[in-house]
């Protein structure tokens, strides 16, 4: 069953655990993370970005997965969202197609740029009943993080992400406390203090991009200061082509479905892996 980012998080976050958000790039990807979900009978929020979208077609990657999670798998709550929408323009074609929820990132602009952005895209989405996601600070990609980096220039401000989130309307907010994408060295330490702050100033959700290389204790302490929500894209990635290099390796495979499908089940592994490390295992 479809529903909205909002619904899945707004549960989590009651409830004490977090839900994978999991990015998509074409129908092995799509069936690996609901085959997991299923398995593990968890709630899934299923992204994509503007490059997935150009890649496959918006539409045809959109309803991929929408068939595919109410035909196959009835039981299982499947968020759809659009990750790291960097425009106006690809929020609004993704809400157009059909997305139940976006993420509009400006947390590269300035603030008071990213809140009038922001603003217009939740009086966009309401009308629809789209859920949105923001960002304040920034989550380093992998190009950014050396031993010289400053962390704060990309921490998450507490008493700004307040009033952002009173200003913007927003549905879930995506934080930085150290975390970063790629699997790439983060802070030494997460910020907790931060982030407990954040928590407190803060209804909504949080999410943790960058979330492929967060395991044990790490993982479990955010979540129980407030993180409801880790993207993970990195870890699916390099478990896919690890599998597919191997039996590609091998020189004698010339089956399609046979190389795809051993990425998809490595996929999936790692995806199972995942989500009985937030805690989101038989939560659906
Ligand atoms: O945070 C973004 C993800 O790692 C996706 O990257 O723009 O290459 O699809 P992408
Ligand atoms: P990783 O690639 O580090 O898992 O980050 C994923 C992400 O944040 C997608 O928005
Ligand atoms: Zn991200």
């Amino acid at each position: 069953m479809i529903v909205t980012t909002k619904v899945l998080l707004d549960e989590a976050k009651k409830n004490g655990y977090a839900v994978g958000a999991f990015n998509t790039v074409n129908l092995e990807t799509t069936k690996a993370i609901l085959n997991a979900a299923k398995e593990m009978r968890s709630p899934v929020v299923v992204q994509m970005t503007e490059k997935t979208l150009d890649y496959a077609g918006g539409r045809a990657m959109f309803h991929l997965v929408k068939n595919m999670a109410e035909f196959y798998f009835p039981d299982i709550p499947v968020a759809i969202h659009l990750d790291h929408g960097k425009s106006m323009e690809i929020v609004e074609r993704a809400i157009e197609v059909g997305f139940p929820s976006v993420m509009y990132d400006g947390s590269r602009h300035s603030y008071s740029d990213n809140v009038r952005t922001t603003k217009r895209v939740v009086e966009i989405a309401r009308e629809k009943g789209v859920s949105v996601q923001a960002e304040l600070g920034n989550v380093p990609y992998l190009s950014e993080v050396s031993e010289n980096i400053n962390w704060d220039d990309y921490m998450t401000d507490p008493e700004e992400a307040a009033r952002f989130v009173e200003e913007t309307g927003i549905d879930t907010l995506a934080v930085a406390i150290g975390n970063a994408h790629g699997f790439t060295k983060e802070r030494d330490e997460p910020d907790y203090d931060r982030l407990a702050k954040i928590a407190k100033s803060v209804s909504v959700p949080l999410v943790l991009h960058g979330g492929s290389d967060w395991e044990d204790g790490r993982a479990k302490k955010v979540i129980e200061l407030g993180i409801s929500c880790f993207n993970v894209d990195t870890a699916i990635r390099l478990a896919f082509i690890g599998a597919i290099s191997r039996m590609l390796a091998s020189g004698e495979e010339t089956e399609i479905r046979k190389i795809l499908g051993s990425g998809m089940d490595a996929a999936q592994e790692t995806v199972m892996k995942k989500m009985e490390l937030f805690g989101s295992k038989g939560k659906a």
